[in-house]
């Protein structure tokens, strides 16, 4: 006798009775690249279908993405000015803050994520304070950016957020007690409510390069290896989570998501009951609009294929640049090829 697995496939209806794994708008964040000095969109070349927003453009573009059902934004700035100290992540008035509130009064049910780093914010592009900002005496250190001392500045940020009215700060820099340091200035400046989504384990990754060019946050010198993870390292992300879950973070994350769906499942395993996110990263959506505008690959059944794969990995939420329309194509009927 022949055991047919194929009698639950026969029909979309059968299958769709008996599908694992589901995807919904509610599950995917949205980034939004937000610019100061930005007075139309700004398409990023290598990221097509992504601009850079003036600031009064972005609410309504909030207002579209909250209509698709997508579960949440998440902002990253691009100031008018830089400095080595980045002192601008966190002027009450900076170009996060601004649309922070720009958003919240006009579209109040949309959860507003902002990214907690210093990288768009530092003329030399790094995630922290340098011990010397020359280019040459840094090089030979080995170990950039400078770990404690930046840590107060990352507090100073989330809180300027939380302030600014963020439902969620999600700390980017990988350096060690970040989640510490942030989850004690937002207690200690009434922000005990607003959950920390930790970039727990985020690799140094060829995968970031377009969002370099879409975030303005390029090194000037020098590469993020000496706080990003080795690719190589599956244990020791575990390691990372376990210290940000030991410091207050309320979801973990693992970036990118497709060289790395295996860390996605261990992560699932080894932290059933911490909402897990995964970041589906610039260069996974490049290469996604690259194929496609050349004909090689069906856009929409390849991106719905990814975001299934990375559900069924263990992630319960994606970032994605391809939210909106994977939100649009998730309506009605559940995909089915
Ligand atoms: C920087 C940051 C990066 C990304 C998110 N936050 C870039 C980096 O670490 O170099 C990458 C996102 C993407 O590639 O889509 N704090």
């Amino acid at each position: 006798m022949i055991v047919r697995p194929r009698r639950l496939r026969r029909t979309a209806a059968m299958r769709a009775l008996v599908r694992e794994t589901e995807l919904a708008p509610h599950r995917l964040v949205y980034p939004l690249f937000v610019s100061e000095s930005a007075n139309a969109p700004v398409a990023v070349a290598s990221m097509p279908g992504v601009v850079q927003w003036p600031i009064d453009h972005v609410v309504g573009e909030a207002g579209a993405v909250a209509a698709l059902g997508i579960g949440a934004v998440l902002l990253f700035g691009l100031p008018a000015r830089k400095d080595a100290r980045g002192s601008e992540s966190h002027n009450p008035n900076g170009v996060v803050q601004r649309t922070v509130r720009a958003i919240k009064s006009a579209v109040p049910e949309l959860i507003v994520i902002t990214d907690v780093c210093l990288c768009e914010y530092t003329d030399h592009g790094h995630c922290g304070l340098l011990a010397d900002p020359e280019a040459g005496k840094n090089a030979h250190t080995g170990s950039l950016p400078l770990n404690d001392s930046t840590l107060d500045l990352l507090g100073q940020i989330a809180v300027s957020h939380a302030d600014a009215g963020a439902d969620l700060v999600a700390p980017s820099a990988m350096l060690d007690g970040m989640v510490a340091a942030i989850r004690a200035a937002l207690d200690a400046h009434h922000h005990a409510d607003i959950p920390i989504l930790s970039y727990s384990a985020k690799f140094a990754s060829a995968f970031y390069g377009p969002f370099r060019e879409a975030a303005g946050g390029t090194p000037s010198f020098g590469d993020r290896r000496s706080h990003q993870m080795d690719p190589a390292n599956g244990r020791e992300a575990m390691r990372e989570h376990a210290l940000d879950v030991a410091q207050g973070a309320d979801l973990l994350m693992v970036k990118p998501a497709l060289a790395y769906l295996d860390v996605i499942r261990d992560t699932r395993e080894r932290f059933p009951d911490m909402p897990l996110v995964a970041y589906n990263v610039s260069g996974e959506y490049a290469m996604v609009k690259a194929a496609a505008a050349a004909g090689w690959l069906d856009e929409r059944a390849t991106v719905l294929e990814i975001l299934t794969g990375i559900r069924r990995a263990g992630a319960d939420l994606i970032i994605t640049y391809h939210a909106k329309d994977a939100a649009r194509w998730m309506g009605g009927a559940v995909h089915d090829g």
